[in-house]
């Protein structure tokens, strides 16, 4: 086993990554930039592929969502920020309307690993 495996983190059993859900979680992991702050993420189905992001709006460093599980836009096809309404592509993370266009959300690895949704940070 690989330091890297290591890395792995459970955030919910397979079971919860079900289409129209996201699933937030706070990563073991601690932030570089400010030093030891909390990162959270949030994952799910892109059609049938799982995907995961840090939850870190690139335009000024913010948690994208302000409901609980809400990271859609109003027409279901956006991944939206919620405080200037920067539009996200959910398959790529790229940022295609809004401050931060042209940049992208942080991906996150993701695994389905007995019977479990696991994430890490990439190197
Ligand atoms: S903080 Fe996300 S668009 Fe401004």
């Amino acid at each position: 086993m690989s330091a890297h495996s290591a890395n792995w983190q459970t955030v919910a059993p397979a079971s919860e990554l079900v289409p129209g859900q996201f699933l937030e979680f706070r990563l073991k992991e601690k932030a570089k930039e400010p030093a030891g702050m909390p990162l959270t993420g949030f994952a799910f189905l892109d059609g049938t592929t799982p995907r995961a992001y840090l939850n870190v709006c690139p335009h000024l460093g913010i948690e994208l969502n302000w409901m609980p599980g809400r990271f859609m836009d109003s027409d279901n096809l956006f991944i939206q920020c919620s405080t200037h309404g920067a539009l996200f592509k959910p398959g790529t993370g790229e940022c295609i309307a809004g401050p931060c266009q042209g940049d992208a959300l942080s991906t996150l690895d993701i695994r389905l690993h007995d019977g479990e949704v696991q994430v890490r940070v990439p190197d």
